[in-house]
């Protein structure tokens, strides 16, 4: 009997739907493919949420989370319910509190550059020609984000304000693991990202992942201040294989890794916890200056759904044939208008025939 999995559908808003149909297209071939079956169900988020259940995440939108293996994430929000307090608005209101709820404390964020568009990046050709390919895993429930003691104190000029950085070593030692475990089926390289000549927290860091990486030793280990993290980036992003990050030098190198990409609707994202559960999305928004009319490209929502097979179903196989035919696509010329670059060679599609495209290149 063909093996089940249950996938939480979640669509959101603006162009949410419209490039989650092209990667449910795609899981639908792949299941055939590899004989298994995805019983995708499609739960309200966001926006959607708010007007159809009102809520950003509805409570049955999170019964059908509990109830499957993962979670397929499209993205929320939009100018539409930007006049709610903030805590009700689509990503404050679904993204934090799914975070929360299911223990998504790893986040894996790839930053690919495809040898055919290197011309989308802001980086110039000598640095950025043939491509490259980073991994940034962002601590995502710890750090300066979360922990207490937290707040404003005090009245009139005489207020602090107050966040506080902590680890504990389990914390570090988990993420630590994820990292290692991605770089042995890549290249093999760790830069574990640090301010320890200032922070506390950043000495245990380092000295956890020195310890953990015992464990790996056919991978390289190396340290980074964050600051120069961040110039070596734009510098010479390829000396870069497997970057790890606590929670917030994670989320701005993470974005600034992303930038160097210049294309937005590349980048998949994978959001995990302990075990084999995950969330899965793309790292751009909502985009709701293109929603709705069918352009956007469906490229980052595919590859997300490629990085649930490779964690939540322990589909490696079938995530590498996506990843390739992805990368077939693109050489052949399918471009969507945001990765246009007016070449010769290049065919301008819409988002339904860049799914045609590539479910083409898998069969
Ligand atoms: P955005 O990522 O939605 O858009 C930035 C630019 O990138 C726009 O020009 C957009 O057209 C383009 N873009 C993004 N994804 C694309 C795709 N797949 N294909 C083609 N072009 C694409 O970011 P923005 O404009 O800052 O935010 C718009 C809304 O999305 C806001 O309500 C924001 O809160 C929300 N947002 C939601 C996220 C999530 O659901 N995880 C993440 C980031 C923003
Ligand atoms: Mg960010």
């Amino acid at each position: 009997m063909a093996k089940t999995f249950k996938i939480a559908v979640l669509p959101g808003d603006g162009i949410g739907p419209e490039v989650m149909a092209e990667a449910t297209r795609v899981l639908d071939v792949i299941g055939q493919k590899y004989n298994v079956t995805f019983e995708g169900t499609f739960a309200n988020v966001g926006g959607a949420g708010i007007d159809n259940e009102g809520k950003a995440l509805p409570q049955t939108t999170i019964d059908i989370c509990k109830d499957s293996d993962a979670i397929l994430f499209g993205s929320v929000g939009g100018p539409k319910w930007e006049s709610l307090p903030p805590d009700e608005q689509p990503e404050r209101g679904a993204l934090l509190p799914l975070r929360k709820i299911f223990g998504l404390y790893a986040n894996l964020r790839p930053a690919i550059i495809f040898p055919s568009l290197t011309g989308a990046s802001s980086l110039k050709e000598e640095v950025i020609g043939g491509g490259f390919n980073v991994l940034v895993i962002r601590e995502l429930t710890g750090g300066i984000y979360f922990s207490q003691p937290k707040g404003i104190e005090g009245e009139g000029r005489n207020r602090i304000g107050i966040d506080t950085m902590k680890y504990s070593v389990p914390e570090i030692e988990r993420i630590t693991h994820v990292a290692f475990q991605a770089a042995r089926k890549r290249g093999k390289k760790v830069c574990s990202i640090d301010k320890a000549n200032v922070l506390s927290s950043s000495v245990l860091w380092r000295e956890v992942v020195i310890d953990i990486a015992k464990q790996y030793p056919d991978v390289e280990l190396s340290h980074m201040y964050v600051d120069n993290a961040a110039m070596q980036l734009v510098k010479w992003p390829k000396q870069f294989d497997v970057i790890l990050c606590e929670n917030m030098f994670g989320d701005i190198l993470s974005d600034e890794a992303a930038m160097l990409t210049g294309s937005l609707g590349m980048l998949p994202s994978a959001s995990l916890a302990e075990g084999s559960f995950g969330m899965y999305e793309p790292s751009g928004g909502s985009a709701p200056d293109i929603a709705g009319q069918g352009i956007a490209n469906p490229i980052a929502q595919i590859l997300s759904a490629a990085m649930m097979l490779k964690f939540s179903c322990g589909m490696v196989e079938a995530a590498d044939a996506i990843d390739t035919a992805v990368e077939t696509v693109l050489d052949q010329g399918y471009r969507t208008r945001d990765i246009f670059q007016n070449k010769s060679g290049e065919k301008l599609v819409n988002t339904k025939e860049m799914g045609d495209a590539i479910i083409a290149a898998l069969a």
